[in-house]
């Protein structure tokens, strides 16, 4: 394996030094460039472009060329799983991802099998490409979802506020609801592996809706399942992004992963405090910053730096970018972070 020129993530990841903090954004890759959003329409939909590796390869790289981050994220979805699971899903034009079928009794659940890598095999030759085409630039990030959302998304059968319908079946029937984690979980261990054996230099996890549950429930339903992963996946450095649920950070500390990501409601030094500084934390700017001009970008960004300091962390927004975002905004976020100085180096809090 030839080594990588920009490391700065993989480092940062692993608590090692780094000149200087590394930055990339979540869901870079698409939705903001119109390099994308070109060749998304020329295809004629998400699930064209996400199932052709070529064309995964190309928009993967657009945001690397266009906007120099510190690393690539594969574009893909994290609703691939479900699909390879047994339950399709189609992405209705400006709507978000719709379920025809969900899994709500036992006798869908029975449907319902653990996913064969080899039925995802459109995302990990895409991986194999981009790999190629990047010429060790910068490490390539792999992910897939958490179960308890991916969950959210099999039982609902699509976007919602509440998920109530997938926050019933906890109450109603939490056997299945352990049933169905259960495979998830497997699948998405398989998933991840396949996805390293292809090529990535890390894996995140995002846990988009981990904070409507309550702590108890979290604890049972999600990061009980996300433990598992993080016991399995040893092969390269592990990011948890489990948005919302700053209640979970002491329990988070204790997962066996390398990076845990914070939105931008989760107070630095506090989940610092509690998480230890055996890990590194991701994030955590308020993605609508960046539709503020250059300076205040600038001075939100900074404030964000110094409060995590110069060690173990790794620059990006508290969830992924919006898809209006001026892509001017977002270069300044990327330029800010990258020209960057912190001024004491040596970190007050920074016990090694
Ligand atoms: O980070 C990246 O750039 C990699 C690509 C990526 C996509 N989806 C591509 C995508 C990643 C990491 C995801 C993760 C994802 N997908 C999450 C977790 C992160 C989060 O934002 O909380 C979730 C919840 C989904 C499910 C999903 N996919 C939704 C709700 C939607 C529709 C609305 C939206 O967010 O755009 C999608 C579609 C989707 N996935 C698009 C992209 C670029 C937009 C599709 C389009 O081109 O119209």
């Amino acid at each position: 394996m030839t080594a990588l020129k920009n490391d700065l993530l993989l480092r940062a990841a692993k608590g090692e030094e780094v000149e200087r903090t590394p930055v990339w954004l979540m869901r870079q890759a698409g939705r903001i460039l119109p390099q994308y959003r070109k060749v998304r329409e020329q295809v004629g939909g998400f699930k064209e472009l996400v199932t052709n590796p070529e064309l995964i390869c190309e928009v993967t790289l657009q945001p690397v060329d266009e906007l120099g981050v510190d690393a690539a994220i594969i574009f893909s979805d994290i609703l691939v799983i479900p699909e390879a699971m047994g339950l399709p899903y189609e992405m209705v034009e400006s709507k978000g991802p719709r379920f025809p079928e969900v899994n709500r009794s036992e006798k869908d659940l029975e449907r319902i099998h653990v996913a064969d890598p080899s039925a995802l095999q459109y995302v990990t030759q895409g991986i194999q490409l981009t790999r190629d085409a990047l010429h060790n630039r910068v490490p390539l990030i792999g992910f897939a979802g958490a179960p308890w959302t991916i969950f959210s998304y099999m039982v609902e059968g699509g976007g919602s506020k509440t998920f109530s319908q997938a926050k019933r079946l906890l109450y109603q029937r939490p056997d299945m609801a352990h049933a169905l984690l259960d495979k998830i979980t497997e699948s998405t261990i398989q998933y991840l592996k396949a996805q390293i054996k292809a090529g990535v230099d890390l894996v995140q996890v995002f846990d988009s809706w981990a904070g409507i549950l309550s702590m108890e429930q979290y604890s049972e339903f999600g990061l009980e399942y996300i433990a598992r992963i993080c016991d399995e996946i040893y092969e390269v450095p592990i990011t948890v992004f489990s948005k919302g649920a700053f209640f979970a950070m002491p329990e988070m500390g204790h997962l066996n992963c390398q990076v845990i990501g914070l939105d931008w409601t989760m107070h630095v030094k506090d989940s610092r405090q509690q998480v230890g500084w055996k890990k590194t934390l991701q994030g955590n700017l308020d993605p609508c910053v960046l539709y503020g001009d250059t300076a205040t970008i600038q001075q939100e960004t900074s404030k964000m730096l110094e409060y995590f300091g110069p060690y173990r962390h790794i620059a990006n927004l508290g969830h992924g970018v919006y898809p209006d975002t001026p892509l001017d905004g977002v270069k300044a976020f990327v330029d800010a972070v990258q020209s960057y100085e912190h001024s004491d180096r040596l970190h007050d809090d920074y016990t090694g």
